[in-house]
């Protein structure tokens, strides 16, 4: 792989500043970002008024605890604009996320916003390895989805050259790569693993690609995930982090150079962390419930925002903004077996750990008796597929589980390509059990 760190002319300055200059602007955004969603939003101001604190409170960054928390269930009250902080004729562009149940959680921005976030994404990307004059394949889907045009905007604005391909047609997606040579491709890591497939299918082999470094995220990955990706390709594989309610893909980004966390680009988003149980903010380097205020946004600025992520902030290192540890897994997704907490990046480990296996795998919950019981279905590399290699590759992921995880599942080891291929977001958790 080649040597993609940056210069300090390829940084914005603000990457350069110090943490005392860090903590004055936030200290002036966290201000004014306060002011602006209680002047303008009405939920904020019944919110702040209810808890006795007004913005004119913030004294310093610590005083943000002081405020409440918004979460998800916030947005779909305020269903579809009720969050907006400007007339609606001033928003430019809208995302939504689907969600599993109800009413989808809608966002919107204004047009700073977008010039704002497609800031954010070209930091990422540098950050990344790429530069200006660059081509990247975005893979990430279009629409109401975050990603795309997320990635999009940022490409252009890095002065790249980007190819809008979107999620799906897996088989051209290689087809394209091959003639366009992009140096940079955006992609869920679990599509990746598709593209990859596809490439071998193809007879092509993807360490031949042009492609140099992927920008993976919207879902949790593993480094044993990563380790697999920049093998088979021979290109570095980045993680980039965001969600919708705070801006979208560009919150928070690994260095290349690094690759040892993200760094959270504080001069935009706030970070705190909580105990998710007491709502405390606890100290950096103790792991809980990533809260995120927005410090710029004009549109729609949320204020404690509860992403229900699950990380830990650590001090900077390629840049002096604060890293938060590769996201592990969500509240939401956390599984109890019997007692124990179980995260699908877990089993996405030990997956990965297992010899014969290839990097695809589904989790079934199902009700054995009265207890919860978990399958994990996994598939056979193309070279592994006798009954003897599938056996042995299903007790040993067992043992692996058992020892590492500490719970006991059921594995099966079906033949390649028979566990569901995710086009987006990898749906890593299949639950079957009996209601009651
Ligand atoms: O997934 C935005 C995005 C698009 C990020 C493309 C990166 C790349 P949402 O659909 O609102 O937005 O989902 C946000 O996805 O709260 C996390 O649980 C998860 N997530 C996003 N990035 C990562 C990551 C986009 N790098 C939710 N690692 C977030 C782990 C991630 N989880």
């Amino acid at each position: 792989m080649k040597d993609l760190s940056p210069k300090p002319s390829d940084l914005d300055p603000i990457e350069r500043a110090s943490i005392d200059e860090i903590r004055s602007l936030q200290l002036e955004r966290l201000r004014w970002s306060l002011n602006h969603a209680y002047q303008n939003v009405p939920m904020y101001r019944a919110r702040f008024d209810a808890a006795g604190v007004h913005p004119d409170d913030l004294k310093d960054l610590s005083d943000l605890s002081k405020f409440p928390f918004t979460t998800k269930s916030d947005l779909r009250d305020n269903y579809p604009f009720g969050l907006f902080a400007v007339p609606r004729e001033q928003i430019v562009r809208v995302h939504a996320s689907s969600g599993t149940t109800g009413k989808p959680t809608v966002v919107g921005y204004n047009r700073n916003d977008i010039d704002m976030w497609a800031e954010v994404v070209a930091r990422s990307l540098r950050a990344s390895g790429l530069r200006a004059g660059d081509m990247v394949h975005v893979a990430y889907g279009y629409g109401l989805f975050t990603g795309g045009l997320g990635a999009h905007y940022g490409v252009e604005k890095l002065g790249g050259t980007v190819v809008p391909m979107g999620g799906g047609q897996t088989e051209k997606q290689v087809g394209l790569i091959t003639d366009f040579r992009p140096k940079g491709i955006m992609v869920t890591p679990s599509y990746i693993l598709n593209i990859l497939e596809a490439f071998h299918k193809a007879g092509l082999d993807p360490r031949e690609s042009s492609l140099e470094v992927g920008v993976f995220g919207a879902e949790p990955w593993t480094n044993a995930m990563r380790q697999e990706i920049e093998e088979s390709f021979d290109m570095h594989a980045v993680d980039i982090y965001g969600l919708s309610e705070v801006i979208g893909p560009g919150v928070a980004n690994e260095c290349v150079e690094t690759k040892d966390g993200l760094h959270i680009w504080e001069d935009h988003f706030y970070p705190e962390i909580i105990d998710p149980d007491t709502g405390l903010v606890l100290p950096d380097g103790v792991k809980g419930e990533l809260v995120f205020t927005t410090l710029t946004k004009e549109g729609m600025p949320v204020i404690r925002y509860r992403t229900r992520d699950l990380t830990r902030l650590m001090a900077g290192t390629a840049r002096t903004m604060r890293r938060m540890e590769k996201v592990t897994g969500r509240s939401d997704d956390m599984m109890i077996l019997r007692g124990v907490n179980v995260f699908p990046t877990q089993i996405e480990e030990e997956v990965m750990a297992t010899g014969g296996l290839a990097p695809y795998f589904q989790i079934e919950l199902t009700t054995s008796g009265r207890m919860d019981a978990m399958r994990v279905l996994v598939e056979a590399m193309p070279y592994a597929v006798s009954d003897l290699s599938k056996q042995a590759a299903a007790t040993m992921l067992t043992e692996r589980i058992k020892d590492h995880v500490g719970v006991t599942v059921s594995v099966h080891v079906g033949d390649p390509g028979s566990v569901p291929r995710s086009q987006g977001k990898a749906v890593r958790v299949v639950d079957k059990r009996k209601p009651g």
